[in-house]
């Protein structure tokens, strides 16, 4: 029995958005000797305007404060990285920007629109710009890989269904699973799925995208495995994202910029070579995986 889009899209709560990627190959960063090496940093593009800009921003379920007036810009093309303890507010953000949230105060621009005064239709707009990767890849189980990838492309394009062929067979290259496409979700590895659904979320070009935990659970090599995937998908897309991670090796390789969120206020923002050094002491806890120290596990 065919299910509708709107039966599909209720059991899945990715959001994706709209057109096609530019050419080149994946080129795979480098992590030698415990020293990371950012794979972003270096020449690129100068910004002015910060493609997210987070104000002030408040969130409580049930009168609980979980963020805090948490204020963080990020400029056009580059990526913040998000850490912080588990149950600290991470995913909370990132679904403030994606709108499945709603703050209780404050301002969140995406190219410098205020998202939280925009009407249903024009967010719904800005919505398809932007692509979420979930913790679990949450693929649709009835379809195989290539329609999973070819969804939003239905959904939000008029491009004909020789051109939808290409686009899924292009994005599923990137991620390594050419030739993959006739198989179910149920059919690959955990490993796999992750990448099928970094397909799916690029396959519509997405201007802004959000990754939840995309290496948790999986093993260490695996991990790294995605982690060059984004840094490749960031130069090729030229993407502005936000990476939540615990990954402190994926953090330090995929971050313009890490940030520690921490009593739900982002306490301390620098770049990897920061993180690497720095003295702060709820950073030095974090790094060192210490159970001493400013951070309390609940
Ligand atoms: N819809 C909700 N209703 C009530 N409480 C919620 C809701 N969503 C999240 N919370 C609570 O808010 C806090 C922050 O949740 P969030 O999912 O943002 O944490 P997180 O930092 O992503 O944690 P993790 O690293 O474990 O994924 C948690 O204590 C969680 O239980
Ligand atoms: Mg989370």
């Amino acid at each position: 029995m065919s299910r509708s889009a709107d039966d599909i899209r209720r059991e899945d709560s990715s959001v994706s958005a709209g057109a096609s990627l530019p050419e080149g190959s994946a080129a795979a960063s480098e992590a030698e000797g415990g020293k990371i090496e950012n794979c972003i940093l270096g020449p690129r593009r100068v910004m002015s305007d910060p493609a997210i800009s987070v104000r002030n921003v408040s969130v409580s379920y049930g009168g609980r404060s979980i963020l805090r007036n948490v204020s963080f810009d990020i400029p056009r093309g580059e990526t913040l990285a998000v850490m912080g303890l588990s149950g600290v507010g991470k995913s909370t953000t990132l679904r403030c920007l994606v709108g499945l949230q709603r703050p209780d105060k404050g301002e969140i621009y995406i190219d410098g629109k205020n998202v939280l005064e925009l009407s249903e239709a024009e967010f719904d707009k800005l919505r398809k710009r932007i692509g979420m990767v979930f913790q679990m890849p949450a693929l649709f189980d009835s379809l195989t890989i290539g329609e999973n990838v070819a969804f939003g492309l239905r959904e939000h394009t008029k491009l004909s269904e020789q051109e939808i062929q290409r686009v899924v067979a292009e994005k599923l290259a990137i991620v390594d699973l050419q030739g993959m496409a006739h198989l179910y979700p149920n059919q690959l590895s955990g490993g796999m799925q992750k990448r099928a659904s970094l397909a799916r979320t690029i396959a519509t070009d997405p201007d802004v995208i959000l990754y939840d935990e995309p290496t948790t659970g999986l093993d260490p090599i695996l991990s790294m495995v995605i982690n060059e995937l984004i840094c490749s998908l960031q130069r090729r897309l030229k993407a502005t994202s936000v990476v939540v991670t615990h990954d402190i090796k994926g953090a330090m390789l995929i971050g313009s910029k890490i940030a520690m969120l921490h009593k739900g206020e982002f306490v301390w923002m620098g770049t990897s070579e920061e993180f690497r050094t720095s003295s702060d002491p709820i950073i030095e806890q974090f790094r060192e995986g210490r159970v001493s120290g400013p951070i309390r596990v609940q």
